[in-house]
Parts: C-alpha cells; structure tokens; sequence
C-alpha cells in the first residue's frame, strides 16, 4: 500500500462516518510500533511529528524514517508535519515527502491567520499535499512552546475560514489541551456539532491524551475525523523503558529499544480500538456505499 493523502484518509472517514488516529513520533521505534499496531489492526494510520519536537528529532533525520515507514507498510499510512510556524519547516517537510502539513496560525489574528494559510496552501499545492490549519485555540502546548488558553472556536470564523484559505482539515478548539489535564475538560460537544453542520472540511481533534472513551466516541458522532494523540504515547515509551530497567540492570541497548516499540505499539493500538478502527484500512478509497457492500 503506498503512502497516501491526508484528504483520501480523510474522505473516506467522513464517508464511513469515523476519525482516523493521528500519532505523534519522535524516533524509529515510535514510528515502527505505530505501523505494527496499525498493521495488526488493519487500520489506517497518520503518523505526525510537530515542529516543537524537533529539537529531539531534526526533521532532516526523521522525515525520511516516517516516508520510508509509510512506503514500507501494507496499510494506508500518511506523513504529516503538526504544528508548523515556520515556512522553512514546512518547505523542508513538504520537500522530504510529507503528504501534508499542519501550519498553525492560530496566535494570529482571524484576518493573519487566513493570508498566511493561504500563503501555505499555495505552497503545498505545488507539492499535491494538503494542509490543515486550526482556527479558535486548543489549550496547553504541543512541544518546546509556551502553554495557551483554550480560545473556543466560533462558527462564523470557522466557515470564513475554512471558506477562504480552502483547507484540507480543520482543527477546532472545544475544549481540549494538549498534555496531560489536571481536570478532566468538558468538552463542547454542542459547539463541535454547530461546526460541523456548517462548515464542510473534515475537522480535527487535538490534544487527545487522557479524553474519556466516551469524549472520543461523542466527537466522532459529531464531526471528528483526525484525532490527534501525543503525550499518551511518550509516556508509555517512557514508562516500559522504566518497567523494563526496574530490576535488570543487565538490560542492553536493544532491550530498552524493544521496550520503545512497545510502549508505542500499546498506546496507538489501544487508541484504535477506542477509536473503532479495526479493519478501516478497507474503507480507503471507497464511498460509504461501496465499503457497506463489501
Ligand atoms: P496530546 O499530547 O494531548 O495527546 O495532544 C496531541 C496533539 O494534539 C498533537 O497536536
């Protein structure tokens, strides 16, 4: 299965009616245990890496690894670049192979925030990638970035700027962060809902880590087709390196890389069943119809 567009993961989870898990990595065994989940559940997958991460994992190095992975696996994996500022990031993404780019402009005013998505479509137009962009402002911070207020995301801005800049996906601010919450949000459920009887793009879920499983299933009945999931997955790799040291100080190398992939396998794979995705990668490329009477 080549690696794909976001728009096609995208169109056929809006026709099949749910949101396909966006994963952030940070080195090979994060990217290796996302494939093996995604692999094993027959689902498809989006592996992403933000801007703010790179100062661990140069986007020169890591890029490649992420085409190369989604090149390699036999589900429909796309690459894409989350939380872009910088054009100079974007372009370097868009020039390795990534099959779209996030470019948040979202500290912008709405007037800003349009002209400079636009000046991004454009660009990965000539590349046929495709961009997502976030309008309203989802809380806390994706990396080495300061952490912002929740600005909940209005309707009206939303359809002018989804109308306007011609995005491939949206991300809306309801409530979520990203990190870990120290109280359980309340998601705006109602707002999300508004959203998405009035603009047509997919729209997206950021700050995944720590949303009850019934936070998922009420966004992907309301609209959600991109969840995105970060932290969940650094802190299980983090924690079975832990498990793994913890009384075998023999431990090697390869030990602690095996531990790697495992840690990410389990979160990516336990958020896909959250998410419904078993067997999904049958969906792409195929109307909603089409998948029905397979
Ligand atoms: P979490 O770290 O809260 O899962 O957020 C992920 C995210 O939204 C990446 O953009």
């Amino acid at each position: 299965m080549p690696i794909v567009k976001l728009s096609s993961l995208l169109h056929s989870a809006a026709e099949s009616a749910y949101a396909v898990g966006s994963f952030n990595v940070s080195n090979m065994e994060m990217v290796m245990g996302a494939v093996q989940a995604a692999e094993e559940m027959n689902a498809p997958l989006i592996l992403q890496i933000a801007e703010g991460r790179l100062r661990y994992s140069p986007l020169a190095v890591l890029g490649p690894m992420m085409v190369a992975a989604a090149q390699e696996a036999s589900v429909p994996v796309a690459v894409h670049l989350d939380h872009g500022f910088a054009l100079e990031t974007i372009r370097l993404a868009l020039d390795i192979g990534f099959t779209s780019v996030m470019y948040d402009g979202s500290q912008y005013s709405l007037k800003e925030n349009i002209a400079k998505t636009k000046t991004v479509k454009a660009l990965a137009r000539k590349y046929g990638a495709d961009v997502e962009a976030e309008i309203g402002r989802v809380g806390g911070a994706e990396g080495d970035y300061k952490s912002v207020d929740v600005l909940l995301t209005s309707v009206d801005e939303a359809v002018r700027f989804s109308e306007e800049t011609g995005v491939d996906a949206l991300a809306v601010a309801i409530g979520t962060a990203h990190g870990n919450y120290k109280e359980q949000p309340k998601l705006r459920i109602d707002r999300l809902r508004e959203i998405a009887a009035a603009v047509r793009c997919p729209l997206v879920l950021h700050g995944g880590t720590g949303l009850t499983e019934q936070d998922f299933q009420n966004c992907l009945a309301n609209g959600i087709r991109k969840i995105n999931i970060a932290t969940a997955s650094y802190d299980n790799v983090a924690r079975k390196i832990k498990e793994q040291l913890t009384g075998k100080p023999e431990s090697n190398y390869f030990d602690i890389s095996h531990a790697a992939v495992a840690g990410a396998y389990e979160s990516v794979k336990k958020h896909m069943i959250i998410f419904g995705l078993k067997d999904k990668a049958d969906t792409v490329g195929l109307t909603g119809e089409q998948y029905a009477k397979l």
